[in-house]
Protein backbone atom coordinates (compact mmCIF):
# COMPACT_ATOMS: atom_id res chain seq x y z
CA UNK A 1 0.00 0.00 0.00
CA UNK A 2 1.49 3.47 -1.26
CA UNK A 3 -1.18 5.50 -0.17
CA UNK A 4 0.54 8.61 1.93
CA UNK A 5 -1.92 7.63 4.90
CA UNK A 6 -0.38 4.30 5.25
CA UNK A 7 1.47 4.55 8.82
CA UNK A 8 4.03 1.54 8.96
CA UNK A 9 6.67 3.89 7.54
CA UNK A 10 6.35 6.15 10.98
CA UNK A 11 5.15 3.51 13.63
CA UNK A 12 7.62 0.89 15.25
CA UNK A 13 5.81 -2.55 15.60
CA UNK A 14 6.52 -5.68 17.07
CA UNK A 15 6.47 -7.93 13.62
CA UNK A 16 4.95 -5.57 11.39
CA UNK A 17 5.92 -7.15 8.69
CA UNK A 18 3.93 -10.02 9.93
CA UNK A 19 0.68 -7.97 10.85
CA UNK A 20 0.98 -5.95 7.59
CA UNK A 21 0.96 -9.79 5.62
CA UNK A 22 -1.96 -10.74 8.26
CA UNK A 23 -4.13 -7.57 7.64
CA UNK A 24 -3.78 -7.35 3.96
CA UNK A 25 -5.04 -11.04 3.76
CA UNK A 26 -7.81 -10.50 5.68
CA UNK A 27 -7.05 -13.06 8.23
CA UNK A 28 -5.29 -11.46 11.38
CA UNK A 29 -5.13 -11.85 14.95
CA UNK A 30 -6.15 -8.93 16.58
CA UNK A 31 -3.96 -6.90 19.58
CA UNK A 32 -4.44 -5.59 22.53
CA UNK A 33 -4.05 -2.03 23.18
CA UNK A 34 -4.79 -1.89 27.41
CA UNK A 35 -6.26 1.45 28.50
CA UNK A 36 -5.04 2.32 31.93
CA UNK A 37 -7.36 5.00 32.66
CA UNK A 38 -9.33 3.33 35.64
CA UNK A 39 -6.42 2.33 37.59
CA UNK A 40 -6.05 6.28 37.22
CA UNK A 41 -9.38 6.46 38.27
CA UNK A 42 -8.93 3.90 41.63
CA UNK A 43 -5.89 6.12 42.43
CA UNK A 44 -7.49 9.55 41.95
CA UNK A 45 -10.42 7.98 44.42
CA UNK A 46 -8.16 8.66 47.02
CA UNK A 47 -5.11 11.12 45.71
CA UNK A 48 -2.69 8.32 46.92
CA UNK A 49 0.67 7.15 44.62
CA UNK A 50 -1.02 3.35 44.13
CA UNK A 51 -2.15 1.80 42.28
CA UNK A 52 1.09 2.65 40.35
CA UNK A 53 0.29 3.90 36.53
CA UNK A 54 4.22 3.03 36.05
CA UNK A 55 3.69 -0.27 37.67
CA UNK A 56 0.76 -1.39 35.86
CA UNK A 57 2.19 0.35 32.59
CA UNK A 58 5.23 -2.52 33.05
CA UNK A 59 2.91 -5.29 33.39
CA UNK A 60 1.17 -4.43 30.03
CA UNK A 61 4.91 -3.89 28.40
CA UNK A 62 5.80 -7.22 29.56
CA UNK A 63 2.63 -8.79 28.16
CA UNK A 64 1.82 -9.87 24.74
CA UNK A 65 -0.63 -6.37 24.46
CA UNK A 66 0.71 -3.84 21.93
CA UNK A 67 0.78 -0.90 24.21
CA UNK A 68 -0.48 1.18 26.63
CA UNK A 69 -3.75 3.88 25.74
CA UNK A 70 -4.09 6.53 28.67
CA UNK A 71 -6.83 9.71 27.91
CA UNK A 72 -6.13 12.82 28.96
CA UNK A 73 -9.28 14.34 29.69
CA UNK A 74 -9.71 17.77 29.67
CA UNK A 75 -11.28 17.87 33.51
CA UNK A 76 -8.04 15.12 34.43
CA UNK A 77 -10.46 12.97 36.00
CA UNK A 78 -8.18 10.24 35.98
CA UNK A 79 -4.79 10.46 33.90
CA UNK A 80 -2.93 13.26 34.92
CA UNK A 81 0.04 15.05 32.78
CA UNK A 82 2.72 13.71 34.29
CA UNK A 83 1.39 10.06 33.87
CA UNK A 84 2.10 10.44 30.06
CA UNK A 85 5.64 11.47 30.85
CA UNK A 86 5.77 8.61 33.16
CA UNK A 87 4.36 6.01 31.32
CA UNK A 88 6.18 7.13 28.09
CA UNK A 89 9.56 7.24 29.99
CA UNK A 90 9.09 3.60 31.32
CA UNK A 91 7.71 1.45 28.66
CA UNK A 92 9.27 0.37 25.27
CA UNK A 93 6.08 -0.86 23.61
CA UNK A 94 3.75 1.90 22.17
CA UNK A 95 2.08 4.98 24.15
CA UNK A 96 -1.59 5.81 22.53
CA UNK A 97 -2.55 9.09 23.68
CA UNK A 98 -6.24 9.39 23.41
CA UNK A 99 -7.17 13.39 23.60
CA UNK A 100 -9.76 15.70 22.41
CA UNK A 101 -8.49 19.09 20.07
CA UNK A 102 -8.26 21.30 22.20
CA UNK A 103 -5.29 23.37 22.74
CA UNK A 104 -3.87 22.70 25.81
CA UNK A 105 -4.57 18.75 25.55
CA UNK A 106 -2.68 19.05 21.89
CA UNK A 107 0.30 21.27 23.45
CA UNK A 108 0.90 18.14 26.03
CA UNK A 109 0.78 15.85 23.21
CA UNK A 110 3.39 17.46 20.97
CA UNK A 111 6.23 17.78 24.26
CA UNK A 112 5.21 13.67 25.23
CA UNK A 113 5.17 12.86 21.84
CA UNK A 114 3.62 9.65 22.15
CA UNK A 115 3.80 7.10 19.31
CA UNK A 116 0.25 7.39 18.67
CA UNK A 117 -2.15 9.81 19.08
CA UNK A 118 -6.18 8.89 18.82
CA UNK A 119 -8.57 11.89 18.45
CA UNK A 120 -12.09 11.49 20.52
CA UNK A 121 -14.79 13.82 21.09
CA UNK A 122 -15.15 15.31 25.23
CA UNK A 123 -17.99 16.62 26.52
CA UNK A 124 -17.55 17.05 30.40
CA UNK A 125 -20.83 15.25 31.88
CA UNK A 126 -20.22 12.03 29.88
CA UNK A 127 -19.22 8.97 31.74
CA UNK A 128 -17.13 7.73 28.85
CA UNK A 129 -16.54 8.45 25.62
CA UNK A 130 -19.86 8.33 23.88
CA UNK A 131 -19.59 8.93 20.27
CA UNK A 132 -17.08 8.98 17.53
CA UNK A 133 -15.29 12.43 16.83
CA UNK A 134 -17.36 14.41 14.72
CA UNK A 135 -15.47 14.73 11.23
CA UNK A 136 -17.83 16.14 9.07
CA UNK A 137 -18.23 19.62 10.48
CA UNK A 138 -14.56 21.25 10.77
CA UNK A 139 -12.59 18.99 8.57
CA UNK A 140 -9.77 21.47 7.52
CA UNK A 141 -8.82 22.35 10.82
CA UNK A 142 -9.00 18.53 11.69
CA UNK A 143 -7.04 17.59 8.73
CA UNK A 144 -4.37 20.46 9.49
CA UNK A 145 -4.37 18.96 13.39
CA UNK A 146 -3.21 15.15 11.53
CA UNK A 147 -0.52 16.87 9.71
CA UNK A 148 1.24 18.84 12.69
CA UNK A 149 0.66 15.79 15.19
CA UNK A 150 2.24 13.55 11.73
CA UNK A 151 4.87 15.73 10.75
CA UNK A 152 6.19 15.12 15.00
CA UNK A 153 6.17 11.47 13.66
CA UNK A 154 2.81 10.69 15.77
CA UNK A 155 0.76 7.66 13.84
CA UNK A 156 -2.61 9.70 13.94
CA UNK A 157 -6.17 7.43 14.21
CA UNK A 158 -9.65 9.04 14.91
CA UNK A 159 -12.05 7.37 16.65
CA UNK A 160 -15.11 7.39 14.68
CA UNK A 161 -18.84 5.73 14.59
CA UNK A 162 -18.77 2.97 12.44
CA UNK A 163 -20.13 4.60 9.02
CA UNK A 164 -18.98 4.68 5.56
CA UNK A 165 -19.55 8.38 5.73
CA UNK A 166 -16.68 8.66 8.94
CA UNK A 167 -14.52 6.18 6.89
CA UNK A 168 -14.71 8.17 3.80
CA UNK A 169 -13.68 11.62 5.46
CA UNK A 170 -11.48 10.24 8.10
CA UNK A 171 -9.50 8.83 4.97
CA UNK A 172 -9.53 12.33 3.25
CA UNK A 173 -8.44 14.26 5.62
CA UNK A 174 -5.52 12.29 6.02
CA UNK A 175 -5.33 9.80 9.06
CA UNK A 176 -3.43 6.68 9.38
CA UNK A 177 -6.03 4.58 11.24
CA UNK A 178 -9.81 4.94 12.16
CA UNK A 179 -10.55 3.44 15.99
CA UNK A 180 -14.51 1.52 15.34
CA UNK A 181 -16.65 3.03 18.23
CA UNK A 182 -17.62 -0.16 19.60
CA UNK A 183 -20.56 1.49 22.00
CA UNK A 184 -23.56 0.47 20.23
CA UNK A 185 -22.79 -2.74 19.64
CA UNK A 186 -21.63 -3.67 23.54
CA UNK A 187 -25.07 -1.93 24.71
CA UNK A 188 -26.91 -4.41 22.22
CA UNK A 189 -25.19 -6.88 23.55
CA UNK A 190 -25.39 -5.56 27.81
CA UNK A 191 -29.26 -5.67 26.89
CA UNK A 192 -29.47 -8.83 25.20
CA UNK A 193 -30.80 -7.03 21.82
CA UNK A 194 -29.98 -8.63 18.95
CA UNK A 195 -26.41 -8.01 18.05
CA UNK A 196 -26.40 -8.64 13.93
CA UNK A 197 -27.09 -5.06 12.46
CA UNK A 198 -24.24 -3.49 14.74
CA UNK A 199 -21.81 -6.29 14.06
CA UNK A 200 -22.81 -5.96 10.01
CA UNK A 201 -22.62 -2.04 10.28
CA UNK A 202 -18.26 -2.80 12.11
CA UNK A 203 -17.70 -5.43 9.24
CA UNK A 204 -18.85 -2.98 6.14
CA UNK A 205 -17.08 0.01 8.06
CA UNK A 206 -13.68 -2.16 8.57
CA UNK A 207 -13.75 -3.47 4.67
CA UNK A 208 -14.25 0.20 3.69
CA UNK A 209 -11.58 1.88 5.93
CA UNK A 210 -9.32 -1.19 4.76
CA UNK A 211 -9.63 -0.53 0.70
CA UNK A 212 -9.08 3.40 1.80
CA UNK A 213 -5.29 2.38 3.00
CA UNK A 214 -6.48 2.83 6.79
CA UNK A 215 -5.51 0.50 9.51
CA UNK A 216 -8.88 -0.53 11.22
CA UNK A 217 -8.83 -0.46 15.09
CA UNK A 218 -11.64 -0.82 17.30
CA UNK A 219 -13.02 -0.60 21.21
CA UNK A 220 -14.96 0.93 24.18
CA UNK A 221 -16.93 -1.01 26.20
CA UNK A 222 -15.86 -4.55 25.23
CA UNK A 223 -15.77 -7.54 28.00
CA UNK A 224 -14.05 -10.68 28.27
CA UNK A 225 -18.26 -12.01 27.12
CA UNK A 226 -18.61 -9.89 23.82
CA UNK A 227 -14.43 -9.18 22.59
CA UNK A 228 -14.15 -12.26 20.47
CA UNK A 229 -16.86 -11.75 18.09
CA UNK A 230 -15.62 -8.13 17.34
CA UNK A 231 -12.03 -9.83 17.30
CA UNK A 232 -13.07 -12.29 14.53
CA UNK A 233 -14.09 -8.69 12.00
CA UNK A 234 -11.39 -9.23 9.06
CA UNK A 235 -9.58 -6.42 8.58
CA UNK A 236 -9.49 -5.19 12.40
CA UNK A 237 -5.96 -5.44 13.97
CA UNK A 238 -6.10 -3.92 16.79
CA UNK A 239 -8.85 -3.62 20.34
CA UNK A 240 -8.51 -0.90 22.66
CA UNK A 241 -9.86 -2.53 26.22
CA UNK A 242 -9.78 -0.71 29.21
CA UNK A 243 -13.24 -0.66 31.98
CA UNK A 244 -13.59 -4.52 31.03
CA UNK A 245 -9.97 -5.67 31.23
CA UNK A 246 -9.24 -4.07 34.32
CA UNK A 247 -12.34 -4.84 35.84
CA UNK A 248 -11.84 -8.88 35.30
CA UNK A 249 -8.39 -7.77 37.01
CA UNK A 250 -9.96 -6.91 39.63
CA UNK A 251 -11.68 -9.97 39.87
CA UNK A 252 -9.31 -12.66 38.63
CA UNK A 253 -6.47 -10.60 41.18
CA UNK A 254 -8.15 -10.52 44.73
CA UNK A 255 -7.79 -13.88 46.03
CA UNK A 256 -3.41 -12.89 45.39
CA UNK A 257 -4.17 -9.80 47.14
CA UNK A 258 -6.04 -11.17 49.83
CA UNK A 259 -3.38 -13.88 50.43
CA UNK A 260 -0.86 -11.01 49.95
CA UNK A 261 -2.18 -8.96 52.94
CA UNK A 262 -2.50 -12.40 55.41
CA UNK A 263 1.39 -12.53 54.64
CA UNK A 264 1.65 -9.23 55.79
CA UNK A 265 -0.29 -9.49 58.85
CA UNK A 266 0.64 -12.82 60.05
CA UNK A 267 3.72 -13.92 58.29
CA UNK A 268 4.18 -16.62 56.34
CA UNK A 269 1.18 -19.30 56.51
CA UNK A 270 3.44 -22.53 58.57
CA UNK A 271 4.63 -25.27 56.54
CA UNK A 272 3.06 -28.44 57.27
CA UNK A 273 4.58 -30.08 60.41
CA UNK A 274 7.53 -32.86 59.81
CA UNK A 275 5.99 -35.95 61.46
CA UNK A 276 8.95 -37.62 63.54
CA UNK A 277 9.82 -40.95 63.44
CA UNK A 278 8.64 -42.95 65.73
CA UNK A 279 11.27 -44.76 68.13
CA UNK A 280 10.21 -48.15 68.95
CA UNK A 281 11.22 -48.69 73.00
N1 LIG B 1 -11.25 3.61 22.70
C1 LIG B 1 -11.51 4.91 22.94
C2 LIG B 1 -11.25 5.89 21.83
C3 LIG B 1 -11.97 5.35 24.18
O1 LIG B 1 -12.22 6.65 24.38
C4 LIG B 1 -12.14 4.40 25.21
C5 LIG B 1 -12.57 4.86 26.57
O2 LIG B 1 -11.60 5.69 27.12
C6 LIG B 1 -11.83 3.06 24.94
C7 LIG B 1 -11.42 2.68 23.66
C8 LIG B 1 -11.93 2.00 25.98
O3 LIG B 1 -13.23 1.81 26.37
P1 LIG B 1 -13.54 0.86 27.60
O4 LIG B 1 -12.93 1.50 28.81
O5 LIG B 1 -15.02 0.79 27.64
O6 LIG B 1 -12.89 -0.48 27.29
Amino acid sequence: NSSPGWPWRRLTVHCRSDILCAVKSGISTCSICVNLDHVATLRQARLTSYPSLIETARIVDQSTAVGVTLHLREDRRHVQDHDVFDVKQNILKKLNLEMSTARDIVELCLKALPAQATLVPERRQELTTEGGLNVFDDPRNLRQLIATLQSHKIVVSLFIDPTIEAVETSAAIGADIVELHTGAYAQAFLEGRQIDSEIQQLRKAALHAHEAGLLVYAGHGLTLDNVSTVAQIPYLSELNIGHGLVSHAVEVGLRQAIADFSVAMNGPAPTALKAEPILSA
